[in-house]
């Protein structure tokens, strides 16, 4: 698997992008500001994060995800890991994640590669979506924001 920016010219993989975020224009207005990587095996595009800097020395991961075929393989903690070292790289020192209240798999996953909770965002999703979000039998309606130092 080989990991790469995308270039200003490439399409982003829309497909990949709304697995991680449900709102088409959401992502559209991140994209334009941030950077995107993509995870590819043999030209074959099955992950992605999309980077983007909030406030001086602060980047958000804004979107993270990996190809239904491919999840649960280790995929998501490789790209978790090349987000950090990328903003290390570039000077970055601190490095935030947002996540839904019911993404349980997700609060594991970014826990486990060194994300801690500093804070909720209390009806974020409620306030920024239009449609009902449920996962794990629970409604998503808090956001639940991670931090690293790096
Ligand atoms: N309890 C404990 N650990 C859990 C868990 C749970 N309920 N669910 C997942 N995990 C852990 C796994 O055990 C694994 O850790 P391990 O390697 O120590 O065993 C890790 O989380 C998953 O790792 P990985 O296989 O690398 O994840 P992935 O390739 O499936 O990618 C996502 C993770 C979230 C990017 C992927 O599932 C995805 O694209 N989901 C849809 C989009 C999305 O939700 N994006 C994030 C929006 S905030």
């Amino acid at each position: 698997m080989n990991i790469r920016q995308l270039s200003a010219h490439e399409k982003p993989p829309m497909e990949l992008l709304l697995l991680a975020d449900p709102s088409q224009k959401i992502v559209a207005e991140y994209l334009q500001r941030g950077d995107c990587f993509v995870a590819e095996i043999r030209h074959q595009l099955i992950g992605i994060h999309v980077l983007l800097p909030t406030r001086p020395y602060t980047i958000e991961i804004v979107n993270i995800a990996v190809d239904e075929r491919y999840q649960g393989k280790g995929v998501g903690k490789i790209l978790l890991q090349h987000a950090i070292e990328t903003a290390k790289a570039m000077g970055y020192t601190t490095i935030e994640i947002g996540t839904g209240n019911s993404s349980i798999g997700q609060l594991a996953l970014y826990q486990k590669c060194g994300f801690r909770i500093i804070g909720v965002d209390p009806n974020f999703f409620l306030r920024h979506y239009e449609q009902d979000i449920i996962e794990n039998g629970i409604r998503c309606t808090d956001m639940i924001r991670l931090s690293q130092d790096i």
